[in-house]
């Protein structure tokens, strides 16, 4: 059985690995300054975790309006004490990502909305991208980045899963979490579907699912859709 939220000790290792790894998010960064994340923007993240890709992206666009919320009271305890201890204002709020519940005031709002590494955890795709979807105003675009099942890697793709598992730079403890990730995580096709099903109800004008590796050697897949202008 999938458990979604990352809690206790493990989201206190999960903080620990992140937040001493910060070029692991140069490539999610990368993909959102191309997706046109400019400062002033409003940016919501689905599934934040402990905070390190706000720190991150608050340094270096420091007037965003970013929103990280996440399933994890303990995640979100995390966060918010990072946050502050690196001097940041930054809100985050506890919530379900497969629901709009709590974020009824950003719908329509956000220029960008975006999820890293958390969506193969999740029971229910298609809503999680109906919510992302939701939230963006006409025009706005989402992205999500996240595992797949091993069974769609190439051939290359599994032998840098491997080596990238076999470095174990962190505790064992997050050590299995990311090997079990991969092993629970949605098809591409599952992906595909569950955007596609979501974007049928909010109407997009681009739409893109892709795999390639996450700058560190993990296969991952890429979702991008933009909601159809106004
Ligand atoms: C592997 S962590 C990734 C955290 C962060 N996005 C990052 O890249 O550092 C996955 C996060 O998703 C959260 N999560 C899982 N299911 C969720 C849900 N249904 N709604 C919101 N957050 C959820 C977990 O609690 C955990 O913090």
């Amino acid at each position: 059985m999938k458990i979604e939220a990352i809690t206790g000790s493990e989201a206190e290792a999960f903080h620990r690995m992140g937040s001493q790894a910060s070029h692991r998010y140069d490539e999610f960064v990368d993909l959102l300054v191309g997706a046109g994340i400019a400062d002033g923007q409003t940016v919501v993240d689905l599934c934040c975790g402990s905070g390190e890709l706000e720190v991150i992206l608050s340094s270096r666009f420091p007037s965003l309006n970013l929103v990280g919320v996440d399933l994890s009271e303990d995640m979100v305890r995390i966060a918010r004490e990072y946050a502050a201890e690196q001097g940041k204002a930054l809100e985050f709020r506890h919530g379900d990502a497969q629901l709009l519940a709590g974020m009824e005031d950003l719908a329509g709002k956000a220029d960008l909305v975006v999820s890293r590494n958390a969506f193969h955890r999740l029971t229910r795709l298609p809503a999680a991208f109906d919510t992302m979807l939701r939230l963006a105003k006409p025009g706005g675009a989402v992205l999500n980045c996240s595992f797949i099942h091993p069974s769609d890697f190439d051939e290359s793709g599994f032998r840098a899963w491997v080596t990238f598992l076999n470095q174990r730079p962190w505790d064992s403890e997050m050590q299995i979490v990311w090997a079990l990730a991969h092993h629970y995580a949605p098809r591409l096709d599952d992906y595909r579907e569950a955007l596609a099903q979501a974007a049928r109800e909010t109407p997009v004008s681009e739409q893109r699912v892709w795999i390639d590796d996450q700058g560190y050697g993990v296969p991952t897949v890429k979702c991008f859709a933009r909601r159809a202008a106004a």
